[in-house]
């Protein structure tokens, strides 16, 4: 078998209690994953589903190195990352990007789209200058279906839809082998929705992107990912290949799961509709 891209053994991470705050002694903190195992083969996309708080973001979050594990290993391309500090990690961070959930709060309202995607390339020195950055910003842009133009704007001027594609547009521009993608579909209209996912879908496939898709909604997850890993209360339930796994759950939790969520009978043909 390949080297996946990453290997996940035993993983354990506990945050800060927020109902326990103490001035003195070492912060209280509270277990959030109990030893979660994972591979994930390059050129996948991974659904993660699971209800609120189950530990869906955490577990994204201590991928990306965004938080760091108390226990057990992340290995990503090879190269344990587990406790690797800021400023090792920097090389890597261009091969990690972030889609998050609200564009509207993770894009700086004072900056125009073009500075927005273009400031990573320039962190990175993937730019040869403004310049370049600008126009590696406007390639962005048409790769998410977005036109050029709107390099000059700024967020509050797009639609939902579009500051979705704005953030895509920057989490791609650095050419990351992994984009970490947490519920963002969850703030639009279906039909914006089913066009993020044909875009993403349609990324995944030129660039060879390896993605973990985030929802609490099954429905998405089902036509987007090659694999679901279902998480309940910090530990992983089931990692199967989605077909098999909403056609026959093996857990409990997962056919409550599904059970729960509307499932349209969706036509085979609707992703390559929206496109
Ligand atoms: N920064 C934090 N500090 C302490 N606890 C947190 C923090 N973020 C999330 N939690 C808790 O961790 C658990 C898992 O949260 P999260 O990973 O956000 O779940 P999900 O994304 O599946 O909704 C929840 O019980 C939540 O309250
Ligand atoms: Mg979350």
């Amino acid at each position: 078998m390949s080297e996946p891209l990453f290997e996940v053994e035993d993983l354990h991470v506990a945050l800060p209690d927020p109902n326990n705050t103490k001035l003195f002694g070492p912060t209280p903190m509270i277990g959030i994953l109990h030893g979660v195992n994972l591979r994930i083969e390059e050129g996948t996309v991974v659904g993660v589903v699971g209800e609120s708080g189950s530990g869906k973001s955490t577990l994204g979050r201590t991928l990306v190195r965004l938080i760091e594990p108390v226990r057990g290993t992340i290995r990503f391309s090879g190269n344990d990352i587990t406790h690797t500090d800021e400023r090792l990690l920097r090389p890597l961070r261009r091969d990690l990007q972030v889609i998050f959930q609200d564009p509207l709060s993770a894009l700086n309202p004072r900056l125009t789209i073009g500075t927005i995607i273009g400031r990573p390339l320039m962190l990175h020195r993937l730019a040869a200058g403004r310049k370049d950055a600008r126009r590696q910003a406007e390639a962005a842009l048409e790769m998410v279906g977005l036109p050029t133009a709107f390099a000059s704007r700024y967020p509050h001027e797009l639609s939902g839809g579009q500051r979705q594609r704005v953030g895509i547009a920057r989490a791609i521009a650095t050419r990351p082998r992994f984009v970490l993608a947490d519920e963002i579909v969850s703030g639009l209209d279906v039909s914006s929705q089913a066009q993020i996912l044909a875009l993403l879908d349609r990324l995944r496939n030129e660039l060879g992107l390896t993605i973990v898709f985030i929802s609490h909604d099954l429905s998405v997850v089902r036509r987007l990912c090659d694999r679901v890993v279902v998480l309940r209360r910090g530990e992983v339930l089931e990692n199967r290949p989605t077909g098999p796994l909403f056609d026959h759950p093996e857990h409990p939790y997962t056919a409550e799961l599904k059970a729960a969520i509307p499932l349209p009978e969706v036509d085979e043909g609707w992703l390559d509709a929206a496109r």
